[in-house]
């Protein structure tokens, strides 16, 4: 490689753009939405509408220093009861919203570490969520482990609570790296929590890794993901650590010397990906990998692969409700999103009120926009015609932006044959670039984003 194209990849590698897990991304959110419009959001939603859950909860009993998640440490257990009751009163709320029993299609506890919950918590949650919503043989239970959370005797507790599927950070194995994130978690430690799922049935399970993490080098990412593959989980998320420290203080702890480049951090990515595509994993959009009879590579391979904040899903609903401090949820009309502070979110909730802090509300562009930015990061492409079966108009107006975005793309990063617009296969690690071609919104406000592999 001479030094202009190594400098061109690497300018092109570091770009800071959004992780568009929404669109609108949250930074537009704004707080003229509040309670009433989401009043407004929950009881015009038809009575035929199926809802997915995802329930925060933001405490662990350790502060990795890596952790980019809305989350508190605490050191005993005395604020979660509070907490939990907190969530089920907003339950309470959020269905006499909606005004009749929908079904589920999934839920999600997410954190933070739910996996800090003991049984009698768990146990409450459940009656709540099933006194006001209707659970069938296919809603998918989840929730997410940190495995030095468990004692051993908590798998039965997943059992009753109907946990189908389960994710469990690991980030990395190496030691050194473990001390430079504050993250001690040994191998054996892990595969304790897999055969404990395995065991109660858990049918999917999941495992997240880091690359570009402190100290981590080739060798280091090799050795842990030979033992990632050694778990036999059935999906992998292998995310690139995104470095934020101006948002998340506690990545102030990070030893920024030892991080690797954004060089390092593309090769780091492709020794991974390359390592788990032999062993057998399907790699899914930009960051996840699953074993070819997983529901969600067989979503991928039918079309049928969506994204939200949790990332890749092959949850086709319409509306995700989202419960706890912090928590965004999305309805066909816009987004919402949760009082941060946990105080301000109990406070409001014991008030009788539903706690939101702000939203968005969706123009027929933000939808169309919407619409290319997953299609893209799910699929690496779109096409005009499909669109204006969809949107109408709205996408007449698409061939000229593309024919602009194009003209102003020195790297060749897609191409369009009038209909279909795709990314180069050889710069899918940029999906994130292209997607931001189509944000209208990006120049509207300005924030801070990680890099963009
Ligand atoms: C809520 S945490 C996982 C559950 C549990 N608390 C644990 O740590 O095992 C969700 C995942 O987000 C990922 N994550 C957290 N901070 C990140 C960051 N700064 N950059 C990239 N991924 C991050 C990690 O892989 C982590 O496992
Ligand atoms: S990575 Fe998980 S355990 Fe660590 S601080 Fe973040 S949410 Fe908590």
């Amino acid at each position: 490689m001479n030094h202009s194209s190594k400098a061109d990849l690497v300018r092109r590698l570091s770009a800071p753009v959004p992780r568009y897990t929404s669109y609108p991304t949250a930074p537009h959110f704004h707080d003229d939405i509040g309670q009433i419009q989401y009043l407004d959001w929950l009881s015009g939603l038809p009575d035929t509408e199926e809802i997915s859950l995802y329930i925060h909860i933001p405490f662990c009993d350790r502060m990795c220093w890596f952790c980019g998640c809305h989350t508190k440490q605490i050191n005993r257990y005395d604020p979660i009861p509070p907490y939990i009751s907190a969530i089920r009163k907003e339950l309470d709320l959020v269905r006499e919203a909606i005004g009749f029993m929908p079904t589920l299609r999934r839920v999600h506890l997410g954190g933070g570490s739910p996996s800090m919950l003991r049984r009698e918590d768990l146990e409450a949650l459940r009656n709540t969520i099933h006194r006001h919503f209707r659970l069938t043989q296919d809603s998918e239970v989840s929730i997410e482990i940190d495995p030095s959370d468990l004692a051993g005797e908590e798998f039965d507790a997943y059992r009753a609570f109907g946990i189908t599927r389960a994710s469990i950070g690991v980030q990395d194995f190496d030691e050194r790296v473990q001390a430079a994130i504050n993250r001690p978690q040994t191998f054996e430690q892990t595969a304790r929590t897999v055969e404990g799922l395995r065991r109660i049935g858990v049918g999917s399970v999941n495992v997240d890794a880091l690359y570009g993490l402190p100290y981590q080098t080739e060798e280091t990412i090799s050795d842990s993901i030979e033992k990632v593959r050694s778990l036999n989980p059935d999906r992998i998320a292998l995310f690139g650590y995104a470095h934020v420290p101006w948002m998340k203080s506690n990545q102030k702890l990070i030893p920024e010397q030892a991080l690797p480049d954004a060089l390092e951090r593309l090769h780091q990515a492709n020794t991974a990906s390359d390592m788990l595509q032999e062993g057998g994993y399907v790699p899914i959009g930009i960051d996840h990998f699953a074993k070819p009879e997983d529901a969600l590579a067989i979503a991928a391979s039918e079309g049928r692969l969506h994204r939200n904040f949790q990332g890749y899903t092959d949850d086709a609903c319409s509306s995700l409700v989202g419960i706890g401090a912090s928590s965004i949820g999305r309805l066909p009309a816009g987004y919402i999103q949760n009082e941060t502070a946990t105080g301000n979110y109990m406070r409001q909730v014991a008030a009788g009120h539903l706690p939101v802090a702000r939203g968005i509300e969706l123009t027929d562009e933000d939808k169309l926009n919407a619409d290319i930015i997953e299609q893209l990061m799910c699929q690496y492409s779109f096409a005009i015609s499909s669109l204006r079966a969809s949107h109408g108009a709205q996408a007449d107006t698409l061939a000229a932006r593309i024919k602009d975005a194009l003209s102003a793309d020195p790297d060749n990063l897609a191409n369009f044959d009038g209909d279909t617009f795709w990314v180069q296969p050889q710069s899918r690690a940029f999906v994130r670039t292209v997607a931001s071609w189509f944000d209208a919104r990006m120049q509207e406000k300005a924030a801070r984003y990680s890099m963009a592999v």
